[in-house]
């Protein structure tokens, strides 16, 4: 019966039943549904103007409890909840547009740090000579172990070259976690002056490291190469360190490929050895998410196109970018897997477009280089010590408790249209994941399409508050189908169809009703 209900929850694959040799099958199950369980996801959108509800605080304060590993009774919460109560913002935008001043405090993730409320006021994010900190470089060190550890057991293979997304806030947030990450996988730390103010990248020795240097691609987002130069500065110095070391090649897989790379191309060693990649000066995206947004592409390498017409900006030891597409192409060619870091709760790799872009994007020149796709790992870092899950599972995982719950898409729709807007923004995403990974199950559409266009009382639902919206869910899982995204039964798809057609009628009344 467990077995049978699993499978009809798209939690199991179909197969034989299980039985009374079952046992670690029945505990893994119990696992996922533990881990659905504890999802925190947030209270639809933020409302500038308005405290925070009783209900919410009761949960933010669960929340913060949680993340804090003491039961809510322990938590003397009386400060925060009082501030969380009241609505600080109004009255600081107003103070903002009058051109008067607005208390500074550091921001942060309010579920790790409650110093950062009132919100409200203005933030100053750091000092961008303690990024990483003394706690992100040793945090750093475990994750990028941990990372290492899944792909080999999912490949028993240990991998030579990674590609890492790295944002500019999530390292705000994290103090520098996920660039003390790709320094400790390249074998190298930041390296501070007698005043401890950040001044480069050193190496640890080969000994120190126990294992080999693992070569790194970054891609930054145009907000980190904006924020953090210092750091963008550190990690090209780390890869031509590597480069440049007298080590073994089998020790040294930068080196190793920087060599290969400076052969292939006939360029000198800096050349060879650049591996932070981003935006030109001025620039931000990929722009694969507009892309997925608005149908212009016919097949994944028009997405490729964009990421690396985009992204194909290195930014070597001095810091001026330059275009390199054809070096960016060649580290990709040797990527074992793309991987990118999950900081908050309060966003999604389905909530935003972001994601999709950036690692989406790289994932799709990923495959192209290499004439095959690669493993795409998002390392979760919103609750514990972190855990690193597959594309694929964190697509499930954010698809249950978010899209699909009517805890989450209920607290969209409290917002009206906006709601609406954000649920097919939800939808549109996914399929971008479809586009750039292919790593989305067709349980996924079936169930989108059932709890919001086949349902008649949702379809009706949303239609009213938001038409436009409406028809863009229904219309971008026609889209998905003929792409080949899912195959959905005859029925499914006439009834998409019809829905289709009927909210655009309804769409076009309203416009001549205005008219
Ligand atoms: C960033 O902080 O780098 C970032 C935040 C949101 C979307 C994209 C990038
Ligand atoms: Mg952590």
């Amino acid at each position: 019966m467990i077995h049978a209900s699993g499978v009809s929850m798209d939690l199991l694959e179909a197969g034989p039943d299980w039985n009374a040799t079952s046992d670690a099958e029945v505990q893994a199950l119990g696992a996922k549904i533990y881990e659905l369980e504890q999802t925190l996801i947030p209270h639809g959108l933020h409302v500038v103007g308005r405290g925070a509800s009783a209900e919410e605080r009761a949960d933010l304060l669960a929340a913060m409890a949680v993340a804090k590993g003491k039961d809510l009774a322990d938590c003397d919460f009386a400060e925060i909840d009082a501030l969380l109560s009241i609505d600080h913002e109004l009255a600081a935008i107003v103070a903002a547009l009058d051109g008067r001043y607005i208390a500074p405090v550091a921001g942060g993730d309010v579920l790790r740090d409650a110093a950062v409320l009132p919100t409200g006021r203005n933030i100053h994010g750091f000092d961008p000579f303690r990024i990483p900190s003394a706690y992100a470089v040793v945090d750093g060190a475990a994750q990028a172990e941990k990372i290492v550890a899944r792909h080999v057991a999912d490949t028993g293979e240990f991998p030579e070259s990674i590609a890492m997304v790295l944002w500019g806030t999530d390292n705000l947030k994290s103090e520098g976690a996920q660039i003390a990450q790709a320094l400790a996988l390249m074998g190298a730390r930041p390296r501070f002056d007698s005043y401890g103010r950040l001044a480069g990248a050193e190496l640890v020795s080969l000994e120190e490291l126990g294992r080999p240097r693992i070569d790194v691609i970054t891609t930054l987002s145009g907000i980190f190469r904006d924020l953090l130069p210092l750091q963008s500065r550190m990690l090209a110095q780390a890869a031509l360190l590597a480069s440049t070391a007298e080590e073994p090649l089998d020790q040294n897989f930068v080196r190793k490929h920087s060599l290969a790379h400076q052969s292939e191309h006939g360029c000198d060693i800096e050349t060879a050895s650049l591996r932070v990649f981003s935006n030109n000066e001025g620039a931000y995206g990929a722009n694969v998410n507009q892309m997925i947004d608005g149908s212009t592409w016919n097949d994944g390498d028009d997405l490729a196109d964009s990421f690396e017409r985009q992204k194909g900006f290195a930014y070597g030891v001095d810091g001026k970018p330059q275009s390199q597409i054809k070096i960016m192409q060649s580290a990709l060619k040797g990527v074992d897997f793309a991987c990118q870091n999950l900081e908050s709760v309060e966003i999604g790799i389905t909530a935003i477009d972001q994601y999709v872009d950036g690692l989406g994007g790289i994932s799709r020149s990923i495959a192209r280089a290499k004439g095959k796709a690669a493993p795409v790992y998002i390392s979760d870092q919103t609750q514990g010590a972190g855990k690193v899950r597959t594309l694929n599972e964190q697509l499930s995982l954010e698809t249950r408790t978010r899209v699909l719950n009517p805890l989450w898409y209920e607290g969209m729709l409290q917002h009206g249209g906006e709601g609406v807007r954000n649920i097919e923004g939800a939808v549109t995403t996914t399929m971008g994941w479809s586009a750039t990974t292919g790593q989305v199950d067709a349980w996924v559409y079936q169930q989108i399409t059932e709890t919001f266009v086949l349902d008649p009382e949702m379809r009706a639902r949303m239609a009213r508050l938001n038409p436009k919206s409406s028809a863009k869910v229904a219309n971008r899982l026609i889209e998905a189908s003929e792409r080949n995204f899912w195959q959905p039964d005859a029925a499914t798809l006439a009834a998409l169809h019809a829905a289709s057609d009927d909210i655009e009628d309804q769409l076009e009344g309203i416009l001549q009703a205005a008219e």
